[in-house]
């Protein structure tokens, strides 16, 4: 949800910005723009549209400068254009802003200022925040600011007058060698270099340049210079600087020979469950280790309930997850919408384990409701992919996925990942309750199995293609499946509507007959869920159902299963696996479907319309 880079040093700024927005794209995409610091103060250039689009526009202006800030944006304040494009300028024209968050008290602040008469180019809060900066850098240079530049305490006692999220950048003409960050609610990170220093939103825009980064955390204040730079909080507490080594390369946030990265990361599954597995099973005790947790097996014998909070395809993970903790485990298990739960004033008894499932770790709703989980006495664990991200730090314990950087804004491989990550916990904690030594080993072999068994459905890749293509023409979907499988029909139906725009309906196969079977007609096809398991009749009946009202079948069905291939107009087979994993296997299909259909349409896959990889705004 917008992306943010700044640099200084003494290489030239603006292609080393560009290429920093370029790896932040996912995260916003309706317009662009940077600007330098030079000999002629300060200088911007902004474009509506791709990073492209600024670029082409850059060999024009022809940029030159050794600090700068740049930014991608998804649009929250004022349409997608030229003029709401950040950077944004102060009255002066000397400083400018970039920012990823809401400015909430905004429309307070620019009334105030325009009484002062301030003039507005842009719909954005961005500019009133670039303004209100300006006003108190007036002040600030009339003043000590104890030793800090004007600029610093500028931004510092702006921001303290601002209700809302933000992760800003900041720099001013009069200090020609200095970029100001500051974070709150929305993530920031600084990568430090030889000579040279970098803050941007995420970790992959200057992973090619250096691995070492500080993440910054909510309210504290960064000022970077060529040689080095400083931490200020903005509270009362010290700030605490950790340098991390980020332990990917840069290959790992390139599409390599994929078209996309969204197929790139489907094709990426096997290796990323091996990587969410790897040190994490006792063979000789048939369950899980997972250290990260931080609870002991006393305490985690306590646990009485378990409530899984997550938004979008995180939430779909969070469905697989309760039927894995209440059948492995035996904890009844609740999932909630983390944008509904946070304001709700849900009882949660003691003795309730919190988990926020999310691959960024940044999600605004997810963080909240963390929080708000926090400050009610919960304990909270993450299921996370980021490291060193706000959620990740902020929860008590948890596991980390270590699927590497997702970059394709429809998320693939992180769900695979999430949903290895709560199998291995509910073995885990089910081992510690009545799960079985004999099913938590048969468990873990199957698992072990699951990346080759991906690797088998990954190879129909090519018939899947001519599944979806003739498909291309339909205007509705349906999907249908039951049990664990049910929350990989509500993800095959996201993935297929978030990258093609057509509309999709995941639902309960036997919940048809209650509403959506009036839907379906020849035009409308099904895609039904249906591995062997012991309601595999049922689904069957469904599928009739189907059937008799002419709607075109696609069934993803367990490889053997010829009867099914009588019924359903097209069938896709996965390989027998241990029920409880089998989501694990059905998804892939339907991640494959979905791609091949938006790319079919011509969609832009990586980069879908209105949608951002990371929503930081509520
Ligand atoms: C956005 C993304 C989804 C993602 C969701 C939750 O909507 O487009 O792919 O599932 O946010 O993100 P999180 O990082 O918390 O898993």
């Amino acid at each position: 949800m917008c992306g943010i880079v700044g640099y200084v040093g003494k290489r030239e700024v603006a292609p080393l910005l560009v290429e920093g927005l370029r790896r932040l794209e996912y995260r916003g995409y309706d317009s662009a723009g940077i600007a330098v610091l030079n000999e002629n103060g300060l200088q911007s250039c902004k474009k509506m549209g791709r990073i492209d689009a600024l670029a082409a526009e850059l060999k024009k202006t022809k940029l030159k400068g050794h600090a700068g800030i740049s930014h991608t944006r998804w649009a929250t304040h004022g349409e997608p254009s030229d003029l709401n494009a950040h950077p944004h300028m102060d009255q002066s024209g000397r400083i400018a802003v970039v920012h990823n968050g809401v400015i909430e008290n905004f429309q307070k602040l620019k009334e105030k200022l325009e009484k002062e008469g301030h003039v507005f180019t842009s719909q954005t809060d961005t500019e009133v925040l670039a303004h209100w900066i300006g006003v108190k850098y007036q002040k600030a240079m009339k003043s000590t600011n104890n030793g800090r530049l004007p600029i610093v305490s500028a931004v510092e006692e702006a921001l303290r007058d601002v209700v809302g999220t933000y992760g800003i950048a900041v720099i001013c003409a009069d200090f020609p060698d200095v970029v100001v960050g500051a974070r709150r609610g929305s993530p920031l990170v600084i990568g430090v270099g030889k000579g040279e220093n970098f803050l941007a939103s995420d970790v992959s825009a200057m992973i090619a340049q250096t691995r070492d980064v500080i993440y910054l955390k909510d309210y504290e204040l960064a000022v970077l210079k060529p040689g080095g730079f400083d931490v200020y909080s903005m509270t009362s507490q010290q700030p605490t600087v950790q340098v991390s080594r980020v332990e990917w390369s840069a290959d790992a946030a390139e599409k390599g020979d994929f078209p996309h990265f969204m197929l790139k990361e489907i094709f990426e599954q096997p290796q990323t469950i091996q990587n969410a597995v790897r040190g994490r099973i006792n063979h000789e005790e048939c369950t899980a280790v997972l250290g990260g947790l931080n609870l002991s097996a006393t305490q985690l014998r306590a646990v009485d309930r378990i409530i899984l909070m997550a938004c979008g395809t995180s939430w779909h993970a969070a469905l697989v997850g309760e039927y894995l903790f209440e059948e492995l485990a035996g904890i009844p298990t609740e999932v909630e919408y983390a944008s509904e739960f946070r304001y709700r004033n849900a009882p949660i008894e003691k003795n309730t384990i919190v988990f926020a499932i999310t691959q960024s770790g940044e999600t605004a709703d997810t963080l909240a409701a963390l929080r708000e989980s926090k400050r009610k006495g919960h304990t909270t664990l993450a299921i996370c992919n980021v490291v060193g991200s706000t959620i990740a730090r902020e929860a008590d314990g948890g596991v980390y996925l270590h699927a590497g950087p997702e970059i394709g804004v429809a998320s693939t491989k992180a769900f695979i990942s999430q949903i290895t990550a709560l199998v291995l916990l509910a073995l885990y904690m089910g081992r510690l309750r009545s799960l079985s030594a004999a099913l938590g080993k048969k468990i873990i072999e199957e698992l072990e199995l699951i990346p080759s068994k991906i690797e088998k459905i990954l190879s129909q890749s090519g018939e899947i293609n001519k599944i979806a293509f003739k498909y291309k023409a339909s205007k509705d979907f349906l999907f249908l499946g039951r049990q664990s499988n049910f929350p990989i029909a509500l993800e095959g139906a996201l993935k297929l509507k978030e990258i093609s725009y057509v509309h999709a309906e995941g639902y309960p196969a036997a919940e048809m007959k209650h509403g959506p079977i009036a839907l379906i007609d020849k035009d409308t096809p099904t895609v039904i869920v249906a591995p062997r398991g012991n309601i595999y009749d049922k689904l069957m009946s469904n599928l009739e159902e189907v059937k008799a009202r002419k709607g075109p079948v696609i069934a993803v069905a367990t490889e053997g299963d010829e009867a099914i291939a009588k019924k359903a107009d097209d069938v896709i087979y996965v390989p027998s696996t241990l029920e409880q994993l089998q989501p694990l296997l059905t998804i892939i299909p339907l991640q494959l479907f979905a791609y091949h259909f938006a790319v079919a349409l011509g969609c832009d896959v990586d980069k879908p319309r209105n949608l951002a990889k990371s929503v930081t705004v509520e």
